[in-house]
């Protein structure tokens, strides 16, 4: 087998890729580098059936050889990033979905899109089922993640149904684990960064505002059922264990064992209340659900925070 992983040097792409190749998969990962790093994938440049070729996806891509997926993980993550590079974001949700797709429909090959929970915006149904449709603010600063992940599950379905691609569309909630970017704003590097530096870890608003982490680990696991399994979903994979962020500031620094104070600041604008996956159809359909406690990837995480960034 043979893919092609865009963002594939990105903290989830990297991962991927290095699943992929231990499965006897050809890898070609293109990544723009906006995010990335080559020292994600260092672990496999040397390795005869991974290739990385630094390329921007808005760009239409000519492949040579057969390739039978296209895993398009490409566009910035964290809210940081996107709110930095608002109009990249857009065009790698856009023009890089129809390049990607096109590329698929060209090769023969299935397309599977990391989609994401921000789809549900900030949720009114909770926890949340694939079913329900979102409430998204459409002009907001976060519209620039969001809509376009939107438009990218419209665009798959559409060249599914017009062009007969096989496609598959993964709503990833929100994951961490080693390769995380020290300063990319989400709330366990940052924590962990804070922790480490026996600083203040700086909770958004009250803290009481809900996130559900998933494991790198286990998340990896699920896209690789997903992809060997029938169906199109969407397909909800996160961890549905929830806790506050407040709870979540309190354990990191428990784990970190820095004494770090913990000091509120504002929210940001439209950030969302709750968030939880129901996982009932990756349970079902993949036999699937996550295994790595909160604490023990904390935990790991920590450890290896501790050698890549100190
Ligand atoms: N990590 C999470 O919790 C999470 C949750 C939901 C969805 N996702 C999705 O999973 C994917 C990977 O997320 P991540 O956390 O690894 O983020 P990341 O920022 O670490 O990785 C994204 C990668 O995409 C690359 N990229 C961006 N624009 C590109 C372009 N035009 N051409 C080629 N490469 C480009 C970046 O350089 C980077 O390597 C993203 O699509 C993200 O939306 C992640």
């Amino acid at each position: 087998m043979r893919a092609v992983v865009t963002g594939g040097a990105g903290f989830l792409g990297s991962h991927l890729c290095e699943r992929l190749v231990a499965e006897g998969w050809h890898v070609l990962c293109l990544d723009s580098m906006l995010t990335g790093a080559t020292a994600n994938v260092a672990g496999l440049r040397q390795h005869e059936r991974f290739r990385l070729e630094s390329y921007d996806v808005t760009r239409p891509m000519e492949i040579e050889g057969d390739v039978d997926w296209v895993l398009h993980l490409a566009s910035p993550a964290s809210p940081k990033d996107y709110l930095d590079h608002p109009i990249e974001t857009l065009q790698v949700g856009s023009l890089g979905t129809f390049n990607c797709l096109d590329l698929a429909r060209w090769k023969e090959a299935g397309f599977l899109f990391a989609s994401t929970s921000e789809v549900y915006g900030d949720p009114k149904v909770h926890p949340q089922p694939e079913s329900y449709w979102g409430n998204v603010n459409p002009i907001g600063p976060r519209s620039v993640y969001d809509e376009p992940k939107r438009f990218s599950e419209a665009a798959a379905m559409a060249y599914q149904r017009a062009h007969g691609v096989p496609v598959k569309v993964m709503r990833i909630f929100n994951t961490y684990g080693p390769r995380m970017r020290r300063r990319d704003g989400r709330a366990v590097p940052n924590f962990i960064d804070q922790a480490l530096a026996g600083a203040p870890l700086t909770v958004h608003g009250d803290g009481s505002q809900t996130r559900s982490l998933c494991y790198v680990d286990d998340l990896v696991e699920g896209i690789w059922r997903f992809l060997n399994a029938e169906g199109t979903g969407p397909m909800n994979l996160g961890n549905p264990h929830e806790v506050t962020v407040l709870e979540l500031a309190k354990l990191i620094a428990d784990l970190a064992g820095s004494g770090s104070e913990i000091v509120f600041t504002d929210r940001p604008i439209d950030d969302p209340e709750l968030r939880c996956p129901d996982i009932s159809l990756a349970r079902e359909a993949l036999g699937w659900e996550p295994h790595v406690t909160l604490e023990e990837g904390l935990a790991r995480t920590l450890e290896w925070a501790r050698g890549a960034w100190t």
